[in-house]
């Protein structure tokens, strides 16, 4: 089975049309629940999504999607013109994850992020596996937001992300139905 594993050969590409039915059933899988898929379809059907990925085999098997929304900053303080967008849901079906492809994702999307000249990327998820991207929860702490604590961390992209804090922010309207 591991050698398996090693053999498979993922490349990242910005989603399709075609993608939609086997993104819904992806991200279902891989959280074990629908609440994601449909915050998922309604992120992309509203516009949120400045940047949706997934991970493929060489087969053309979808393995892993990636999302970044946009995320406004309130019309106040240093912060208010900074390009923010918040990066939700990631997921790889079970079978395939622990094999580096969520890393492979992320990588991909913060790449795409610092080309299209965004400022700074927040997540909200487990403080184990974010930092090693660079996310830090400090630097969350000077972004208003309706999250908090050590699972809400920042990544900044640009001096600007670094610099023009504290922001206070709202996240697309999908995030207000999700807990
Ligand atoms: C999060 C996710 C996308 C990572 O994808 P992946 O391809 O497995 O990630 P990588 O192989 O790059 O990294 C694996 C690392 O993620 C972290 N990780 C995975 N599952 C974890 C969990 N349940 N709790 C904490 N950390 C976890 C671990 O550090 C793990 O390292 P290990 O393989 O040495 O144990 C995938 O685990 C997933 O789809 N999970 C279910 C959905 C989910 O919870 N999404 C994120 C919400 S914050």
């Amino acid at each position: 089975m591991s050698d398996e594993r090693e053999e498979i050969s993922v490349q990242i590409r910005p989603v399709t049309a075609a993608d939609e039915t086997g993104i819904k059933e992806l991200v279902t899988a891989a959280f074990g629940q629908e609440t994601e898929a449909r915050l998922t379809h309604r992120l992309r059907h509203c516009g949120a999504f400045v940047l949706e990925l997934v991970a493929t085999s060489e087969h053309g098997r979808l393995l892993g999607h990636i999302g970044f929304s946009r995320v406004t900053p309130a019309d106040v303080g240093p912060g208010q013109s900074l390009l923010v967008t918040c990066m939700a849901p990631v997921s790889v079906w079970p079978e395939f994850q622990h094999q580096g492809i969520g890393a492979a994702m992320i990588e991909e999307g913060i790449s795409r992020m610092k080309e299209l000249g965004e400022d700074l990327i927040l997540v909200l998820g487990w403080p184990s596996y974010y930092p090693r991207f660079g996310f830090d929860a400090e630097l969350a702490r000077k972004v208003k937001a309706p999250y908090a604590g050590n699972a809400f961390m920042a990544l900044a992209l640009t001096e600007d992300g670094h610099r023009n804090l504290p922001v206070e922010v709202t996240f697309a309207t999908p995030f207000q139905d999700f807990d």
